[in-house]
């Protein structure tokens, strides 16, 4: 495991919306990638969940009360602030937010917030009445200008039945922000990257398309991995199944036409240029206007070439291509990084087990400039993506 949660110390703080259901799933993902969550709760939240289901989840003592007698914990919430990596507080009521604003420290997460010098971060839910009321708006813009950050509400459906903004970010979202704030000051801090990913789509006519078997999976987990190592990073996605990442920018395209424009915008100033994308070779040479009809004779689609993104994207920046290949893996990969005046390129033999479309696991090599050549063993795409992140932090010096 090399992510960047890894042996973090985080304060969850849980207040008293019906969204705790989902802080329990934010405690286990936490934990589950290796970071230690101590629980602080809201009398409120201990109404909506009990303590132990933290408890089980976190396998850490839970602080529900600063003033129980009985508890070891009663003044660890200050020990807690000292040696927070991190404070998110998700589900934060209008409540919460306003005694953050005004400085109470009346419950152990309100104390604990005075206390740290972490970075804190708050998911807001509440109805959305409430969080539009100026009274939580100046709460909102009081806290941000001191420096605490807020991500979300989500819109969508509320629990009183209405739709709106309120709704606590999902989960993903509120890790990937959680890993990017810890991930500020890493050693990509100030470089920004640029990746592509997925598929590219070429139209055949309005509901057909040409395209390949690329999951994205690789892309995204670099964009990830280059985010928690403190870079600012575009992501030019071709449609894929997956979730946006969050605290990134994200930049969806189509086609390899519309993927060239984007990715040529984007390395802009930019340090480097990932193209993990698999982009079409080919497209229609006429996009019918119309869906073509089928008639008792075969059909015959003329294509021809896309623009190649790796070729054209020229500038100061380190370009990284991928090479996925089912036979002469290093001849073809090499050969691609000359044509193409690669810095690094990324080979991959799709037809092994572990390593084809769609997969989490991927085995490559890594062939660089002056032709060395580096080995590494099926692994995640995630572990993959910090090796390739290593060359390019290499390379950048
Ligand atoms: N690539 C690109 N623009 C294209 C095609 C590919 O920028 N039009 C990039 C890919 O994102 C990848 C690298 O070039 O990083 C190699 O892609 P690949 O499809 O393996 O190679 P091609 O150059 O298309 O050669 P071939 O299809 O003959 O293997």
């Amino acid at each position: 495991m090399t992510g960047v949660l890894q042996g973090k110390n985080l304060v969850l703080g849980v207040t008293g919306s019906i969204a705790c259901y989902k802080a329990l799933d934010l405690a286990s993902k936490l934990t589950q990638a290796g970071a230690n969550v101590d629980t602080i709760m809201s009398y409120g939240a201990t109404q909506f969940i009990p303590p132990l289901a933290f408890r089980s989840l976190t396998h850490r003592p839970v602080i529900v009360d600063t003033f129980d007698p009985d508890s070891e914990l009663s003044i660890e919430h200050v020990q807690l602030a000292e040696k927070a990596d991190l404070v998110v507080v998700a589900p934060a009521t209008a409540h919460f937010i306003a005694k953050v604003a005004w400085g109470f420290a009346d419950d152990p997460l309100t104390t604990t917030i005075l206390a740290t010098t972490a970075p804190v971060l708050i998911a807001p839910a509440m109805d959305g009445h409430m969080y539009e009321n100026q009274a939580t708006q100046d709460n909102i813009e009081k806290l941000k200008t001191r420096g605490i950050r807020f991500v979300g509400p989500a819109s969508g459906h509320l629990a009183s039945g209405l739709t709106g903004i309120g709704r606590l970010v999902e989960v993903p979202q509120l890790v990937g922000h959680i890993s990017a704030l810890l991930g500020r000051d890493g050693d990509l801090a100030g470089r920004t990257i640029v990746v592509s990913a997925g598929g590219t789509q070429e139209a055949i006519d309005p509901v057909r398309v040409i395209t390949n078997h690329s999951s994205g999976k690789m892309g995204y987990a670099l964009a990830e991995a280059a985010r928690d190592r403190g870079a600012r990073v575009v992501l030019v996605s071709a449609p894929t199944g997956l979730d946006d990442p969050a605290a990134l920018e994200v930049v969806k395209v189509r086609s390899a036409s519309e993927m060239r424009d984007a990715v040529l915008e984007a390395v802009k100033g930019a340090d480097a240029l990932v193209m993990a994308a698999a982009v079409a070779d080919y497209q229609p040479a006429d996009v019918s206007d119309q869906k073509i009809k089928k008639d008792s004779s075969a059909l015959t689609i003329e294509l021809e070439r896309t623009p190649d993104i790796l070729m054209e994207a020229q500038g100061s920046f380190l370009k990284i291509g991928f090479a996925a290949e089912t036979e002469e893996l290093l001849a073809n990969a090499k050969d691609k990084l000359d044509r193409k005046a690669l810095d690094l390129i990324v080979a991959n033999d799709v037809s092994k087990e572990g390593s084809g479309f769609g997969a989490d696991t991927n085995k490559v090599t890594l062939v660089g400039k002056s032709g060395e050549v580096e080995d590494l063993p099926l692994m995640s795409k995630h572990d993959v993506a910090h090796r390739i992140l290593d060359r390019v932090k290499a390379l950048l010096g």
